[in-house]
């Protein structure tokens, strides 16, 4: 495996297997990685010839109140798992490498950025594409793959490939959860022992949802309140959105039909944790 901090030498690098004929597969990440990363890492692995993974903690995603400090970095253990998992090539670029003091180009996606967590991260998803812009112009690979646990963020992703006349195949892979339901995140590190009990109440009101539909319950705003309702029995539990939509445009919908996006965002205690499902009504 090959480690890179360079756009230079990533460039070089990625272009020598564009030439051979390779399919690259790319995983952009922020590091920290787990389970969830690793199941891309093996998606990309299966589809692609070469894997490369980035690593690199994205400031322009972080709001002025956000963790960007904070967040987790364990460059030595991603270094390992990345090796372990038969990665290529491992792009880490130190934040000069990616933003030049006098950056000041940016790429915003529209209407989808503007419902779900888009009001409460002003900001979050134009530092998303603009810097898988810029990680897709230095890699330029064949597939790009990410987490279906965010998945407003991999729709905003295919607008924006789309938009913009990409050449790369965007690839969901599905939400990796630990045994009692909780979608693995790096961000579940901040957790303490109680916070990671209580954090059981995201996935399990998503499937009370799911059960509602299943049962013939047609009625959005009915399943809202639910929900809500079950999350706030839980003491530590804070909904910063629980919202019924249609998975391809985000818009909420009133009648369920067809395939429906359960999609919330609870704060346990200092944590902001995010989860979702897709619900096809049988
Ligand atoms: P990060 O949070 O490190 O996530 C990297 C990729 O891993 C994303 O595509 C995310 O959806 C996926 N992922 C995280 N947890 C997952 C899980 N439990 N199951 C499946 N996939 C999971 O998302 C980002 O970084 C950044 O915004 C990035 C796209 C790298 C741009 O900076």
């Amino acid at each position: 495996m090959k480690v890179v901090q360079t756009v230079h030498q990533m460039r070089r690098l990625a272009g020598r297997l564009q030439e051979s004929g390779k399919r690259i597969g790319m995983v952009p990440t922020m590091g920290a990685l787990h389970e969830g990363h690793l199941s891309l890492l093996r998606a990309a692995r299966k589809k692609a010839d070469a894997v490369v993974v980035s690593i690199f903690v994205n400031p322009t995603q972080f709001g002025p109140t956000e963790d960007f400090m904070q967040y987790p970095r364990d460059p030595k253990g991603d270094k390992e798992m990345c090796r372990k998992a038969g990665v290529d090539i491992l792009f880490m670029p130190p934040l000069s490498q990616m933003y030049a003091k006098d950056h000041s180009t940016f790429v915003t996606t529209g209407r989808l950025t503007e419902v779900l967590c888009g009001p409460f991260r002003p900001g979050h998803f134009r530092g998303v594409t603009t810097v898988v812009t810029k990680l897709f112009n230095i890699v330029r690979p064949h597939l790009a793959f990410f987490g279906q646990k965010d998945y407003q963020q991999a729709l905003v992703i295919r607008q924006m490939v789309k938009d913009l006349h990409l050449e790369v195949k965007i690839v969901t892979v599905p939400t990796v959860r630990d045994p009692d339901g909780l979608a693995v995140s790096s961000r579940n590190a901040y957790l303490l022992a109680h916070e990671r009990q209580a954090a059981r109440v995201l996935y399990q009101s998503l499937l009370i949802g799911r059960e509602m539909i299943l049962g013939g319950e047609r009625d959005a705003r009915r399943i809202q309140s639910q929900l809500e309702a079950y999350i706030k029995k839980e003491p530590l539990a804070r909904i910063e959105y629980v919202s019924i939509r249609n998975p391809q445009t985000l818009q909420e919908v009133q009648k369920i039909e067809g395939k429906t996006l359960i999609a919330l965002v609870v704060w346990i205690g200092k944590t902001r944790l995010i989860d979702n499902i897709i619900v096809r009504q049988s």
